[in-house]
């Protein structure tokens, strides 16, 4: 579709900025305007001369910052046609240039997240909306999930080699709402937990009000008598696990650890509730599928593998445990809508390019960081063989003064001591590799500057 002149003029008014050259401030209020959605990312511009006229400039100054533009990948042009508008990767990575020079501002990387995969994303949710009518018959009042969506979902854990059938899947707006329900459904007073483990999943335990006793796990694994410890400590209750490229530390639970784990919980009484968030990032070159810890329920989602907006997550278990979930009144608020389900089993159909194609960024991504970091002696690490992050154990400094450090640098950072559900891991530091190479140059950079010298 086209964007007319005077929707041109409108979104791009007051574009001059004193003191910056034209070209750079026609550029960045076009940045500006795809990111907040003036301009429509798909759109077809006017003709340069017709730019140049409607903006009172000259045709070359037209011409020098779509070029500009077009470097960065925010104008694609196509021989003979007119260029269109789109989101550039370096936004799509949330560390878009929002500076008129087109510099990169704060460097956040609180949350291990990678981009969503733009042009497929969109793709996706333009087939969902067409086939969306459906949905508009029905009462749109949550249930389980779509049985689409359900049967999708029990087919890819068949496949993974743990048969599944669509009603022990029930769909919920992602992993942590899957948690948050059986929270609240289960309501354990006691809950074995890894120290480190993921916070969110700690806030929600702890607003549960769940007596937490932890077990230590390392980037080199788990260690089965402090499993033992914590699992008798919650007897009766809940553990929580992430056994497949562990957040944050990349651990991976061997095969004879997990058979472990069930022994134990079995004869604790403890539900087992094993969060498979980021299973799929096997950043291995030949990824291996891991035996599932029998008995557990499982959660799952598609924030790592596809995008953390799409907000679909699941329960795989015991269709019993499922229905009586089902029945929850908390179940149908903790829901995803039914547009952002036929969105998820769109994107599920063609999931195999897009995880071989997430796993390979990350990989990219991993050793390039990994590199930049290596023998350095301020901190140890080692390099993980799945997930989103570098755990790094700091020689020379606490970690939340390295953090306050680096924050006034321009990298935000968390903090080991998040990651607990005591007052330990003070000397660590959880590094996401999910930004672009370019950006990880900096990091380091940055990250150098922060921390004490060793001595
Ligand atoms: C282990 C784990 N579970 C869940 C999540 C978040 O899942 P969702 O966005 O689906 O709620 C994350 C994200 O960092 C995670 O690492």
């Amino acid at each position: 579709m086209r964007i007319t002149e005077s929707q041109l003029a409108e979104a791009l008014s007051g574009w001059r900025t004193p003191g910056i050259p034209l070209i750079a401030a026609l550029a960045s209020a076009v940045r500006e305007g795809v990111l907040d959605g003036r301009l429509r990312t798909g759109g077809a511009l006017p003709a340069e001369r017709r730019l140049a006229a409607v903006l009172g400039i000259s045709r070359g100054t037209v011409i020098a910052a779509l070029t500009v533009l077009r470097d960065e990948g925010w104008v694609h042009t196509r021989q003979g046609s007119a260029s269109t508008l789109r989101l550039a990767p370096v936004a799509a990575e949330r560390l878009a240039p929002r500076s008129a020079t087109g510099e990169i501002g704060v460097i956040d990387l609180r949350r291990a997240v990678p981009a969503a995969p733009h042009a497929a994303y969109q793709a996706a949710m333009t087939r969902a909306i067409g086939r969306s009518g459906v949905l508009l018959a029905q009462e749109g009042i949550p249930g389980p999930g779509l049985p689409e969506l359900r049967a999708l979902i029990a087919q890819r854990y068949t496949e993974d080699g743990l048969a599944t059938r669509p009603e022990q899947v029930l769909v919920t707006s992602g992993a942590r709402s899957a948690l948050a329900l059986l929270c609240a459904h289960l309501r354990p007073r006691a809950a074995a937990v890894e120290v480190p483990t993921y916070f969110e999943a700690l806030g929600l335990l702890r607003g549960a009000s769940t007596r937490l006793s932890g077990f230590r796990v390392t980037s080199e694994g788990w260690d089965t008598d402090q499993i033992a410890a914590a699992f008798h400590a919650a007897r009766g209750g809940l553990a929580y696990l992430t056994p497949d490229f562990q957040n944050p530390t990349g651990a991976l639970m061997e095969s004879a650890t997990r058979r472990t784990v069930a022994d134990l919980a079995a004869r604790h009484r403890l539900t087992l509730v094993v969060d498979e968030t980021v299973r799929d990032l096997d950043l291995r070159e030949e990824p291996v599928p891991a035996p599932r810890i029998e008995g557990a329920l499982l959660i799952g989602s598609t924030s790592k593998t596809v995008w953390g907006g799409l907000r679909v997550g699941w329960i795989r278990g015991p269709s019993a445990v499922i229905a009586e979930l089902c029945r929850d009144p908390l179940s149908g608020p903790l829901s995803a809508a039914p547009v952002q389900q036929l969105v998820a089993v769109e994107l599920l159909s063609d999931g195999d390019e897009l995880l071989r194609q997430r796993r390979a960024d990350l990989r990219r991504r991993r050793d390039h960081l990994s590199g930049l970091l290596m023998g350095d002696n301020r901190w140890r690490f080692t390099i993980p063989d799945g997930g989103l992050a570098l755990w790094l154990r700091l020689t020379t400094d606490r970690a939340d003064e390295l953090a306050a450090r680096a924050r006034a640098d321009g990298l935000e950072i968390t903090p080991g001591s998040r990651f607990a559900a005591d007052t330990t891991l003070t000397q660590y530091l959880r590094l996401p590799f999910t930004p672009p190479t370019a950006v990880l140059d900096r990091v380091a950079d940055i990250l150098g500057r922060a921390a004490r010298q060793s001595t």
